[in-house]
């Protein structure tokens, strides 16, 4: 557009590009058209059960529970474990807040313990050594030392697409009498030594949000081999009722119940989902190739465990070797229409959980430090991943003449 004196006026801004956002494209439209016409858009319908079903089926376990939120399910989870007020969960403090956050809901508390310096993910060496070191048996319970809390559970949390070494992490519960919860809400699709996740742990939970693999919106799923936990998540997310026709209940129940509407969106969305695992794995494999070469950054790695649905493609950015940190690399992005985003605060330094007990977590602070999520939504196209990957080039390289450029290939 020519500016008000007549010159040329600035350059147009390049299309934005965001992190990651849904792809609606599907059956979404007629299966919610569907709710529509027949007036089944609460919590009770054909949807809610048909999704329930195919989930179960697409992670390979008998029973699945949909609720509000992928925190609701985590809620619900330690609710079944038996996790009682006072009780301590050992969590990672890399992670999103809300699994740490339902451990509160309960009344227990969180433990933190550090990642591993690879894959980010709960570190088992640091679980064992949690134990060992920092933990007592009396009265044939296991106690935090430094606290006096009884130690009833461990959740590891499957962040950014990537499983935990979940066989490693079972071995350690099994043998210390431990529950295991797992937080695979955001690694729905991954795969752990070839199987899915939803078959590692007796509870473990997924979510829906806006930003996942997979959206309804908002909403969680908690699966389970057990078909009593089953029928005592489904009591609980539907307000405990014992006599549904005259409101008669034993317990506290919640309003836990995904709606018929999100269902469907939810059945439509699994529908893709094979689909979205091979293109977030096209994407990975595009920016692994791309980025491997160029000075301090490291692309997300794969573990000899995993098959990755990398839900979120994140980078480490060494600033010493790049001669700019993943914060000002965000700024330098933003400019250039590119959405991306650094990881969570460690929780071991959050002011939420700042009474929780922490072991030093060094590789988590160091991966908040360095890390930056950058774009890999499925609807990416090729184009716009090398747009991505050549703003990342000029950032890093820069005026750093000793340092090529290449161009991408975007193979
Ligand atoms: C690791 C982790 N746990 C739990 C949740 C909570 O899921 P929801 O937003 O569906 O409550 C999220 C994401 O939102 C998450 O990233």
């Amino acid at each position: 557009m020519p500016s008000r004196t007549g010159g040329p006026g600035p350059a147009p801004r390049a299309h934005p590009i965001p992190l990651c956002v849904p792809n609606i494209g599907g059956n979404e439209r007629p299966y919610i058209e569907e709710c529509l016409n027949t007036g089944w858009v609460s919590s009770v319908g054909p949807f809610v059960e048909r999704f329930e079903r195919d989930f179960a089926a697409a992670c390979g376990v008998p029973y699945a529970v949909a609720t509000t939120s992928g925190t609701a399910a985590l809620h619900t989870a330690l609710l079944l474990a038996g996790v009682q007020p006072g009780d301590e969960v050992i969590l990672p403090s890399l992670t999103f807040i809300a699994p740490a956050n339902a451990v509160r809901y309960v009344g227990a508390w969180p433990t933190f313990i550090d990642v591993d310096q690879d894959y980010w993910q709960l570190d088992p060496g640091e679980l064992r050594a949690f134990l060992r070191d920092d933990c007592r048996v009396s009265r044939g319970e296991l106690h935090n030392r430094h606290t006096g809390r009884r130690v009833v559970a461990v959740l590891p949390v499957d962040i950014l697409g990537h499983p935990c070494d979940l066989p490693a992490i079972q071995k350690i519960t099994e043998q210390y009498g431990l529950a295991m919860v797992e937080d695979a809400t955001e690694s729905l699709g991954a795969l752990c030594r070839g199987k899915p996740l939803g078959q590692w742990s007796r509870l473990t939970c997924f979510s829906f949000n806006a930003n996942k693999v997979m959206t309804t919106g908002g909403g969680g799923m908690l699966v389970t081999d057990d078909p009593q936990l089953a029928q005592r998540a489904r009591y609980l997310t539907t307000q405990a009722k014992d006599d549904p026709l005259e409101f008669v209940h034993h317990e506290i129940g919640y309003n836990y119940r995904l709606t018929s509407v999100q269902a469907a969106l939810g059945c439509a969305q699994l529908e893709r989902l094979p689909a979205f695992v091979a293109t977030k794995r096209r994407i990975a494999t595009r920016y692994a190739e791309a980025l491997e070469e160029l000075p301090g950054i490291q692309p997300m790695k794969e573990a000899p465990w995993a098959t990755a649905s990398y839900w979120m493609y994140t980078i480490l950015v060494d600033a010493e070797r790049c001669g700019t940190d993943s914060r000002s690399l965000r700024k330098a992005l933003a400019a250039s229409n590119i959405e991306t985003r650094p990881l969570w605060q460690p929780l071991h330094l959050s002011p939420a959980h700042r009474e929780s007990f922490a072991r030093s977590c060094p590789v988590a602070s160091r991966v908040n430090r360095l890390a930056l999520s950058i774009p890999c939504s499925t609807s990416l196209t090729e184009e716009e991943q090398r747009r991505v990957i050549r703003a990342l080039q000029q950032e890093v390289a820069g005026d750093r003449p000793n340092v090529e450029i290449q161009p991408a290939t975007g193979a």
